[in-house]
């Protein structure tokens, strides 16, 4: 136990009890940005259970070897501290469908994937220990992640629409001092911006508003911001489609 708080003390988050008595497993699906990481934390908090965060691709990339052993020390820890929340992070990364390239990585996530299997597979739905797992690619999961007992909720986190886009506009430019802006006209100007799109677009609007001394954000501050987000979007290489 030790050695997975050693690696990851930041992922640990003492939080108290939970609740409710949610499916096994909650499966967060959505387009990158959406707030799938951030409505996992949400969860945690208002349960006020103990939240166990892993990250897939840290699995995969960071700890290379160790990927199964960790996996069983994140649910032994869980069941420690419980109540409990084991939220692992694009689950992609470990999750995705068998690839046939012959990597010598496959073997390695394959056993990380087996192991996760098995432990959901270990415990049962009325003790305090939780699981939920975020992905952008819900399409590419291996269906055995998928069958019941496993991940048997799945949520489709989706883009905004107008009036969230608004409200999120309100939330990240809640301390800023405004002059004139409409976010009802911002979020009409921002058709499938993600939440994160929105919150660079605001953090945008006030750099432009300190560039030019200004002593208050202002409609063209945002107008430029959002056209400034827009275009780091395209040229993204990381974008989806
Ligand atoms: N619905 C939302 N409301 C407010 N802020 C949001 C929302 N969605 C995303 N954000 C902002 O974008 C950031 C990144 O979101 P994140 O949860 O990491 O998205 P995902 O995990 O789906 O890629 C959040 O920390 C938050 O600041
Ligand atoms: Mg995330």
């Amino acid at each position: 136990m030790a050695r997975l708080e050693a690696v990851l003390p930041e992922l640990v988050e003492e939080l108290g009890r939970v609740g409710v008595e949610p499916p096994k497993g909650i499966l967060l699906y959505g387009a990158p940005g959406t707030g799938k990481t951030l409505i996992a934390k949400a969860v945690a908090h208002e349960a006020h259970a103990t939240f166990i965060r892993m990250s897939g691709s840290e699995l995969v990339h960071k700890f290379i070897g160790e990927g199964a052993g960790l996996v069983r020390e994140l649910f032994q820890l869980a069941r420690e501290r419980a109540p409990a929340i084991v939220f692992i992070d694009e689950i992609d990364a470990v999750g995705s469908m068998r690839t046939n390239d012959g990597t010598s990585g496959s073997a390695e996530v394959q056993r990380t994937l087996m192991q996760l299997l098995a432990e959901m597979d270990g415990f049962d739905n009325r003790g305090d220990v939780r699981i939920m797992a975020a992905t952008n690619r819900v399409d590419m999961l291996d269906p055995a992640l998928l069958r019941p007992g496993r991940f048997d909720r799945l949520i489709e986190i989706p883009l905004p629409d107008p009036d969230s886009r608004l409200e999120i506009l309100k939330i990240h430019s809640r301390n800023m001092h405004m002059d004139d802006v409409s976010l009802e006209v911002v979020s009409a100007m921002t058709d499938k911006a993600t939440g994160a799109e929105l919150q660079a677009i605001c953090r945008e609007a006030g750099m432009m508003a300190v560039r030019r001394e200004a002593i208050s954000v202002g409609m063209v501050d945002f107008t430029i911001a959002v056209k400034k987000v827009r275009l780091d979007k395209m040229s993204d290489t990381r974008m989806y489609i």
